[in-house]
Formats: structure tokens, C-alpha cells, sequence
């Protein structure tokens, strides 16, 4: 083999050490061509993989010891991989931007309210086809603890299935047959935190001190009570402080970090024989057939006295390697960072700018959703916009993820900067919000509910499902059908927006037929404190089921999505590589944003408010725009232009596309 990649000595004499070691390992169970096709992707990814792992536990006098076992677990994980998935692999590899493309849509649901079982949800493949959905992002299927589990984030066994969905088998099945329709299977990879009733926690309250080295274990409160002072509390309500003390815990008890429910236990990466499990974990789900993994909770994986203990350097090293590694085994699998962080950390997770494929390929946009809610309740577009000017223009090889609701709260995560900038104040547009969204403000037509008030500021994250958030359950309660309307129109405003970004929109279950809150939670003792459940519902079939019928609620929100769908699957200026354009319009109610490619560029105008408004004519010569413009989402109809302005409908959104 050539030795194209420049290496630096130390990497590539590591590198050659372990060729020399497992290389007739390698030639006994393969082809010299299979072989040589990992040595060839080792090669490509071994300083990425080498550096990080050796910043992280190059200091400790047994980490030779540990990469070897590392490297091993990859070899094993690249002889297991099955014949089909190493093919993917191959067919992946020459189409590199396979979840960048337009015909990327995603959506993702619980299985067991979508469908009760995973066979059930294989039963389902023809809805979601129709829809047109190419990724489906499963979540909760891997076995949680008994009990409470918080909504499958407490992990007790990540190589068998949630036994209430099926098993191991029916997963497979799924998989294949999602592999047939040429849908991705994306699932949760809980990395921060096991369940305490996983083997690894069991083993450590049993007192093995090599496991008890898995998790931060502390004697008193004194190391606790030092990292507290810096760390921000996720669920003050339900379960205040980071660390709990469990008795049980080697015969004299421990205080154990717990960031999220006393029950999930944050896992200690500083022991790389953590990090060697987990890897060997992910190799075994990607094996498995998953096509992206969901890092759960990324930013908490490294602590640092001081420090927020979120987005420490070692977490991107973590990822670097974890990553690399992967692409040596599995290069047809991506990975998706869950990190709802401020905008520049959330940066650095997809490698934008100063790390560039060597992050995660995808992550949440979380930033886009809350503009979204805010602009929705102002009327006022001008939030966004000038969020939109600080979002970066151009991706390369990784994506955002776009979404109007998942499965967690809203946050109201806009920096004082961005609201200081076009005048807002910061504490009172957050409190702002949180009355609207709870439906406390004169004039709300929102249905949420706190998950964390904090009655010092206020301010309160939310809950509620899209259709309740945007003013539908109340419509419906008061059989207006002018609210019904303007509901609709919101729900499909907002999913205009999250279609024509760039990366993947991901569709949250039952918001293609305005599934409405369900308080059903309330009478579940291990649910009736966590309030996201209310956006949690069961999938409503015969709701569904109306689909077809154009006059109502669900048939206009679905057909309304499923045509903006067909348009973005069909628009090459909304593929990934597609020139991101923020724009300023001269109306504070309506936002602007060019999508720009040689072959195709789109001027996205959209109106937040429920009245008529317009903006200047000359917006898409602004963006670069010089041809003529059609409205890709209203072909029949004629452009409104009159005065040389756009003029667009109450929560209207316009696509206006030109061929160059
Ligand atoms: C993630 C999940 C959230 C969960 C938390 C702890 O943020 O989205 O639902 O509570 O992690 O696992
Ligand atoms: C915080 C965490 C996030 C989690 C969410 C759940 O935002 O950063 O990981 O999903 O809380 O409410």
C-alpha cells in the first residue's frame, strides 16, 4: 500500500506496531481485498482516533495497555460486521452526502405509542412511506430499567431490546425492511449515563473496584460539594443536585454524580476501559443495522472541577475518536449529538470551522426551534433574523438536525446578545414567553405547561405538544373556525421553515395530524411529575385515518406537510451544500433566507403574524437571486406583487425558486 496520508511519526509508527500485530488475524478470516480495505480505512482514520485517545489517557502509565485493547475491539467489530451492512458501507461511501440530500426527512417517534410493538411499527412502513419519511428515528427501544426510566433514558442492558417491544430478532427484521423502503434507522445510544440497575453499576455497588472506577463514586460530600458550586441543575424539581448518595453502594456507601434522575448514573470517560466498552457497544448496535446513532446528552461526558462540567475539550476528543474509529468499522453510520448548548458549543460538535470531519455528522438545531415558538408568539420575525445572521452559511460533511417539538421541554435559549442586538430584554422576553406558552398571557392561544419554573426570573421551560403549542386545542375547545384556521397555518408555517433549512427536518410523531396534549400521564404515579409527558401521546389511528379527508383538521395539516414535502424532496437548492443566506426584510413580521446553488436557488419569505403583510420586491435580487421567481409551494396560483411588493397570507411562507 501507498502511504498517501501524511502521519506524524509518532502516529505512524503506533500505526504500523499494530498493522504488524493484528494483520494475520485480519488475513486468516478474509480476502486480501477485505483486508486490505481496512487497512486502508485505518490508515485514513488512525491519527484522528490515535491523538484523541492519547490526550485523553496517554498520561496514565497503563494507557498502552488500554489502546491495545481498543484496537482489538475494532478489529473484532470490523470482522463482525455482516456482508449486507458492509456493503451499505461501500454504496455510502461513494455517495458521501446520503443524509444531505433533499429527499431527507425525518421523523421520529416512540415505538410503543406509534405502534405498541417494533413489529407493530414494521406494520406502519406504508404511513410513513407516504409521508415520505427516509429516516426513522426510534427512540426508547433499548431495555430501560424497571420502572421509572424516564422515557427509556435509563439504560439497563444495551445489547437487547426493550422487552415490551419484542426482541432482538424483531429489530432486525425492522431494520431490514426499513433497508428495503431505503429509510435509515436512527436510535438513542444513552453514553452519558447507565441505569443503576445496569451490569457495570451492579458490579460497582457490589464493591468491584474495577467497576466502581466506571462512575464518580465519592466517600463524602466534599468532592460533590466542590463541583456543585459550577454546575447548573437539569431537573431542579424532581431531582435537585448532581450527586446522591446510595447506601448500598460497597458495603459503606457512595455519593454517585447523577446529573439527570437519581437513577442514571453519569458513566466516569476519564477510565478508558469505559470508553473501550461503550465503543464496543456502538460497534455492536451499528452491527446490528442502525444507520445513526444519537449520543445522547453529549456535552456531560467529561467533568471538570470548576468548570459547568458541559462541552469540556475531552468530550470533542471523545467524539473524534469514537467517530474515527467508526468510520474504519462502519463508514456508512453517522452519529448525532444531542447537545441543546449554546450556539458556539453546539458548533463544535459538528466540526464547523475549526474541526471539520472529525465531530459528529449531525446535531440538533435546538437554536431554530425556540426562534421559531418565540417568533410564533411576538408576530415579530426579528429575533430569528438576526439569530439566522450568526448561523453559518456552509456545511461540510455534517448537517443540522430541524425539528418544531421532540420529546423534551423548550428552553428559552436565546442569548441577551442576540435579544440586546434588535432591542429586546432579555428577562422579560423570556418571561414573555413562558406566560404565552402557558397560556397565562391576555390574548395566548397556546395549551402548554411548565416542566422547571424558576419563580425568581419567571422564566419556565415548557411543554406541549406542536398543535396545542400553536393554538389548535383551544380552536377546537371553542369550535372557532377562524382559530382553527390560523392553528393549521401556524403548524405548517413552522414546518415550512424546518423543511427548507439546510440539514434533515425531523417530523415529531402525530404533528402531521395535530396530535393534541395528552394529560392521560397525570394518572401514572412514576410519569406525574415529569410534565414532557404530556407531549408524549399515543399515535391516533382513526385520527389518522382522516388523513384523506381534505376538509379536515388532520386531512389539511397532512396533505398541507406532505406537499411542501414532495416540493423540498424535489428542490436541489435545498440539498445541505445549498449557500445558507440570512436576510433583513423592511417588515418586522416577516423573515427571509436564501438557499443558494449553481443549479438552483430558493428565497424562503415566511409571515409570522395573522394578518396580510408584504415585503420589498427586490428581496431576491438582495440574495443573489437574478432570474425570474415562481412559488414553489402555490404553482397554480399567480405571485401577489402588487406595488412591487411581495405580499403573502396570514402565516403564509413562500418559495420562491429560480433556475440560476
Ligand atoms: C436527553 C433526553 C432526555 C433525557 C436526558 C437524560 O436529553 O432527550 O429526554 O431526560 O437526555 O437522559
Ligand atoms: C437539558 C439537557 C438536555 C436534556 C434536557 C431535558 O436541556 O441539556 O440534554 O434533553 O435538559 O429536559
Amino acid at each position: 500500500m501507498h502511504n498517501v496520508l501524511e502521519m506524524s511519526e509518532e502516529s505512524r509508527a503506533a500505526f504500523t506496531a499494530l498493522k504488524q500485530r493484528e494483520a494475520p488475524k485480519l488475513a486468516e478470516r478474509f480476502t486480501p481485498r477485505d483486508a486490505d480495505l481496512f487497512w486502508v480505512r485505518l490508515e485514513r482514520y488512525f491519527e484522528d482516533a490515535y491523538l484523541a485517545l492519547m490526550q485523553l489517557y496517554g498520561d496514565r502509565p497503563d494507557h498502552e495497555r488500554h489502546l491495545d485493547a481498543i484496537f482489538d475491539t475494532v478489529v473484532d467489530s470490523y470482522m463482525a460486521r455482516p456482508e449486507p451492512l458492509r456493503l451499505l458501507d461501500l454504496e455510502r461511501q461513494v455517495t458521501p452526502d446520503w443524509f444531505e440530500r433533499p429527499n431527507m426527512v425525518g421523523y421520529v417517534c416512540y415505538p410503543e405509542f406509534f405502534a405498541g410493538t417494533l413489529s407493530g411499527v414494521k406494520e406502519r412502513l406504508d404511513y410513513l412511506q407516504e409521508l415520505g419519511i427516509t429516516y426513522l428515528h426510534l427512540m426508547s427501544v433499548l431495555k430501560p430499567r424497571p420502572g421509572e426510566n424516564d422515557g427509556g433514558y435509563a439504560v439497563m442492558d444495551y445489547r437487547d431490546v426493550n422487552p415490551a417491544l419484542g426482541t432482538i430478532a424483531d429489530t432486525h427484521a425492522l431494520a431490514d425492511a426499513l433497508r428495503e423502503r431505503g429509510i435509515s434507522l436512527c436510535v438513542v445510544l444513552v453514553i452519558n449515563h447507565t441505569a443503576k440497575e445496569h451490569d457495570w453499576a451492579q458490579r460497582a455497588i457490589a464493591g468491584d473496584p474495577e467497576y466502581l472506577d466506571y462512575y464518580y463514586m465519592f466517600p463524602d460530600r466534599t468532592e460533590p460539594d466542590a463541583y456543585e458550586q459550577h454546575l447548573e441543575e437539569i431537573f431542579p424539581g424532581q431531582a435537585p443536585g448532581s450527586f446522591t448518595f446510595f447506601p448500598e453502594v460497597a458495603g459503606t456507601g457512595r455519593w454517585v454524580w447523577t446529573t439527570f434522575y437519581q437513577y442514571q448514573w453519569d458513566l466516569n470517560y476519564a477510565n478508558p476501559a469505559v470508553f473501550r466498552d461503550m465503543l464496543e457497544t456502538i460497534f455492536f448496535l451499528v452491527n446490528q443495522g442502525v444507520d445513526v446513532l444519537r449520543l445522547d446528552a453529549a456535552p456531560f461526558l467529561w467533568k471538570r472541577k470548576g468548570t459547568s462540567c458541559q462541552n469540556q475539550p475531552e468530550v470533542f476528543l471523545l467524539i473524534q475518536a469514537f467517530r474515527a474509529l467508526l468510520r474504519v468499522v462502519a463508514p456508512g453510520v453517522i452519529l448525532k449529538a444531542e447537545a441543546i448548548v449554546p450556539r458556539d458549543a453546539l458548533l463544535q460538535y459538528i466540526g464547523v470551522k475549526t474541526t471539520v470531519g472529525k465531530q459528529c455528522e449531525l446535531a440538533y438545531n435546538n437554536q431554530l426551534m425556540v426562534n421559531l415558538w418565540s417568533a410564533l408568539a411576538t408576530r415579530k420575525a426579528h429575533i430569528a433574523a438576526q439569530v439566522t445572521h450568526h448561523a453559518p452559511r456552509l456545511f461540510l460533511g455534517s448537517a443540522p438536525i430541524n425539528y418544531v417539538r421532540n420529546h423534551d421541554d423548550i428552553g428559552w435559549a436565546i442569548t441577551d446578545e442576540d435579544l440586546g442586538a434588535v432591542g429586546e430584554n432579555p428577562a422579560l422576553h423570556r418571561k414573555f414567553l413562558s406566560e404565552f406558552y402557558t397560556g397565562q398571557f391576555p390574548g395566548s392561544f397556546a395549551r402548554g405547561v411548565y416542566f422547571q419554573f424558576d419563580p425568581t426570573t419567571g422564566n419556565g421551560r415548557i411543554s406541549g405538544t406542536t398543535a396545542s403549542l400553536a393554538g389548535l386545542e383551544q380552536a377546537l375547545e371553542n369550535g372557532d373556525e377562524a382559530a382553527i384556521d390560523l392553528a393549521i397555518r401556524r403548524i405548517l408555517l413552522l414546518h415550512s421553515l424546518i423543511l427548507a433549512r439546510g440539514g434533515i427536518p425531523l417530523i415529531y410523531m402525530g404533528d402531521e395530524i395535530g396530535l393534541l396534549n395528552d394529560d392521560a400521564y397525570l394518572e401514572d404515579p412514576g410519569k406525574a411529575n415529569d410534565s414532557r409527558w404530556l407531549h408524549r401521546p399515543r399515535m391516533d389511528w382513526p385520527k389518522a385515518e382522516k388523513r384523506y379527508d381534505s376538509d379536515s383538521v388532520e386531512g389539511r395539516i397532512f396533505t398541507g406537510l406532505l406537499q411542501m414535502i414532495k416540493v423540498r424532496k424535489s428542490s436541489t437548492a435545498l440539498h445541505n451544500f445549498a449557500l445558507f443566506q440570512p436576510m433583513w426584510t423592511d417588515n418586522v413580521h416577516v423573515i427571509a433566507f436564501g438557499r443558494l446553488r449553481y443549479d438552483g436557488k430558493l428565497l424562503v419569505v415566511a409571515n409570522f403574524s395573522e394578518s396580510l403583510q408584504s415585503v420589498q420586491g427586490d428581496l431576491p435580487q438582495q440574495a443573489g437571486i437574478a432570474g425570474p421567481v415562481r412559488n414553489l409551494l402555490a404553482e397554480d396560483q399567480p405571485l401577489n406583487m402588487a406595488g412591487g411588493r411581495f405580499h403573502l397570507e396570514p402565516y403564509e411562507a413562500l418559495w420562491l425558486y429560480a433556475e440560476d
